[in-house]
């Protein structure tokens, strides 16, 4: 008996209780805020309070967004005993008092590293220091770790992500894990026991249909970063998603294409975080962030990526499957002239081409059901799917509904 204690005990500190994620973390897209897209290194702690604040009066965090992440360069240096300190000048209050702060706001804090000896941005990366940076995190209180891929020439991403995984579960706090190595090593194929989700792109930027060259490596615009996700969408679900990188909304395109860009990451299942500055941010551009419906679409609890159901030129059908048999339907206009979209929902088959069809679950009867559609972004029903829907879609901008079937003139 004692025997078997003791082995019970051995296994329960041992490596291989905990080869897995945390659980139960991240079941629909995580949805916060991250410093990166609009202040790269220039971070401090009087920036994360005010964004925290905003974060609550604004409606955000209510509307969902409840992770408050630091990006790279909040680090200061290693101590003598290899424990890793925030930059003093910029964060004098320390990580602890600033994640006591945001979590009496109701808010969670993320934190960013990087598998190498150095992140991006030059900091100490955590290579070799995993289980001290881990530990440091949970006393700290950190909720969300974002773990970068620079500076890693001789490392084994499978072996890198999995050693930061192990190191957080021994620290015991719950924390979102949040890979970013850019689709490099494919995760999506091996990551869904290590990462809560996983970038599938080098790093988004603020132009629909553009590619910035930096020499190295690339930036890419909205319409690029969706082509890219193509092929992916049968690897993502709850507590394990595809991440097409943080939101540029509010950071210089226009509202058409805010809102597309918006919409798209609803409908790919995407994480929702946020990337501009909350303290100036437009009227507009908290309307678009914080459309409920929209957002319920991506939270789902299906938790299935959408699908591109057909093109027409510059047109595009898309389809995500919801739960209770619904349906978010979006058409993309990517051209830039104004142009009439018409769908004949009697006409189509829809079925999800990735997932298994148990019964009928992934499949829209559109001839034999009845579908009420509603316009989720002028907030009104627009008739239902017995009638073909008929619209005009401005340049870079989209069409967005959700569908709910009508049983005996009741929706459902
Ligand atoms: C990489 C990541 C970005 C950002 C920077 C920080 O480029 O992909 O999202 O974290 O590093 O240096």
């Amino acid at each position: 008996m004692r025997l078997l204690g003791l082995l019970l005990l051995l296994f329960a500190f041992s490596p291989w209780s905990f080869a897995n994620k945390f659980p139960d973390l991240a079941l629909t897209p995580p949805m916060g805020w991250n410093s990166w897209n609009t202040f790269a290194c220039d971070i401090d702690e009087k920036l994360i309070r005010e964004t925290a604040d905003i974060m609550v009066s604004s409606g955000m965090r209510d509307a969902g967004y409840v992770y408050l992440n630091l990006d790279d360069c909040w680090h200061g240096e290693r101590d003598a005993d290899g424990f890793i300190h925030p930059d003093p000048d910029r964060f004098p209050s320390g990580m602890k008092a600033l994640a006591d702060y945001v979590h009496q706001k109701g808010l969670k804090l993320g934190i960013y590293s990087d598998a190498g000896d150095q992140t991006c941005g030059g900091k100490p990366g955590s290579n070799g220091y995993e289980y001290q940076d881990a530990l440091q995190y949970a006393r700290w209180g950190i909720d969300y770790l974002k773990y970068d891929w620079c500076n890693t020439e001789n490392l084994s991403a499978h072996g890198a992500y999995r050693t930061m995984r192990d190191a957080l579960r021994h620290a015991g706090r719950p924390v979102v894990f949040s890979m970013c190595e850019w689709g490099d090593n494919q995760p999506w194929l091996w990551a869904q026991d290590v990462g809560h989700l996983w970038r599938t792109t080098g790093d988004i930027i603020n132009c629909w249909d553009c590619e910035v060259d930096h020499g190295t490596w690339s930036s890419w615009g909205i319409m690029r970063i969706l082509d890219m996700q193509q092929g992916l969408r049968q690897y993502a679900g709850p507590g394990h998603w595809n991440d097409p990188d943080m939101m540029e909304v509010g950071n210089g395109m226009s509202a058409d294409e805010d809102r597309a860009h918006f919409s798209l990451w609803a409908m790919l299942a995407s994480p929702l975080i946020a990337g501009n500055d909350l303290r100036q941010m437009s009227p507009e551009t908290l309307a678009i962030l914080t459309n409920a419906e929209v957002i319920a679409v991506n939270q789902d609890e299906l938790g299935v990526q959408a699908f591109k159901y057909k093109t027409e030129g510059e047109i595009e059908y898309w389809f995500k499957p919801l739960a209770n048999k619904s349906w978010a339907f979006l058409i993309l206009n990517r051209g830039d002239k104004v142009a009439e979209a018409e769908f004949d929902f009697r006409q189509e088959v829809v079925v999800d081409p990735d997932l298994p069809l148990t019964g009928n679950k992934y499949a829209a009867g559109f001839a034999n059901s009845r579908y009420a559609i509603r316009d989720l972004w002028q907030q009104q029903m627009k008739g239902t799917t017995k009638t073909p829907l008929i619209v005009t879609v401005q340049p870079h901008s989209v069409a967005m509904y959700r569908l709910t079937r009508i049983v005996n003139d009741e929706l459902h």
